[in-house]
């Protein structure tokens, strides 16, 4: 992307994309062909409160084995060079970069970033439904255990579950409104208001680029689209931003 020198705020908004080649499923399939399908359940119809209410042991047992699959799992070259440009880009520019992620792994945190938004939650964290606690939580949770806090076996994935109301979205639109440039990475743009921060940024005057595997729902809105592997787009694009 030419004239990056009028660029100082980037949000960059990531997805499963980012994480697929650190061998983290992604939720759709595509042209890679990721499983859609988990125990003959769609991943929409587990991930809800619905069913949760329905059949607990069904949707803790999902989500105990995506915790321990991520902890065996490490970053690849998107995470890194986003957690360096997140390092490097203040020092460098003076100006802000913000990923928000709809991720629930730890690997852009593994990868060096340090102002990464969960706003789907998080994998490694417990939230307990009757005292509103958040724990760190890396074992399963299937046998109820105790929340540390209040005792209640209540504790729940900390994960936004459709329905739910993402987090901290007042502080991703403030981001926007602040945003010169606004990266979509790894996204299928199926799922709101995440799919619509492309929408929102363009309105909000910051220029826009997509970096995926394939073309996506949302292509038709950025200024940019990037077609590849993530582990070889991003970098490249780091590159360009770090002028290096
Ligand atoms: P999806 O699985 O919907 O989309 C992943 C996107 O990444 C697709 O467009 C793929 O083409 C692309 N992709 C796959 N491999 C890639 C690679 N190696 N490099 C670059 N791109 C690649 O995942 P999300 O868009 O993240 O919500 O899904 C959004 C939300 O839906 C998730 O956060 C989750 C899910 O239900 C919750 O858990 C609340």
């Amino acid at each position: 992307m030419g004239g990056m020198s009028h660029i100082r705020n980037i949000v960059i908004l990531t997805g499963a994309g980012v994480s697929a080649e650190s061998g983290i499923d992604t939720f759709r399939a595509g042209a890679n062909g990721g499983p859609s399908l988990w125990e003959q359940h769609r991943v929409e119809d587990v991930a809800t409160p619905e069913a949760y209410a329905r059949d607990p042991d069904l949707v803790l047992r999902f989500y105990d084995m995506r915790r321990a699959a991520i902890q065996t799992k490490e970053p690849n070259a998107a995470h890194l060079a986003l957690g360096r440009l997140d390092r490097e880009w203040a020092r460098k520019t003076g100006g802000q970069v913000l990923i928000v992620t709809q991720n629930v792994d730890d690997l852009h945190e593994r990868g060096g970033a340090v102002d990464v938004l969960h706003m789907h939650g998080e994998h490694l964290n417990a939230w307990c439904a009757a005292c509103d606690a958040r724990h760190r939580w890396t074992g399963p949770l299937i046998q109820r255990p105790p929340c540390p806090a209040c005792d209640e076996a209540a504790l729940r994935p900390d994960i936004v579950w459709f329905g739910e109301m993402p987090y901290r979205m007042d502080d991703i639109f403030g981001a926007l409104r602040e945003a010169d440039l606004f990266v979509s990475i790894g996204t299928s743009g199926a799922v709101y208001p995440a799919a619509g921060f492309v929408r929102n940024a363009r309105e909000l005057g910051a220029r826009t680029l997509e970096l995926n595997l394939e073309r996506s729902q949302g292509s038709a809105w950025f200024d940019e689209t990037r077609l590849g592997p993530a582990s070889e787009l991003v970098p490249a694009w780091v590159d360009e931003m770090l002028g290096s």
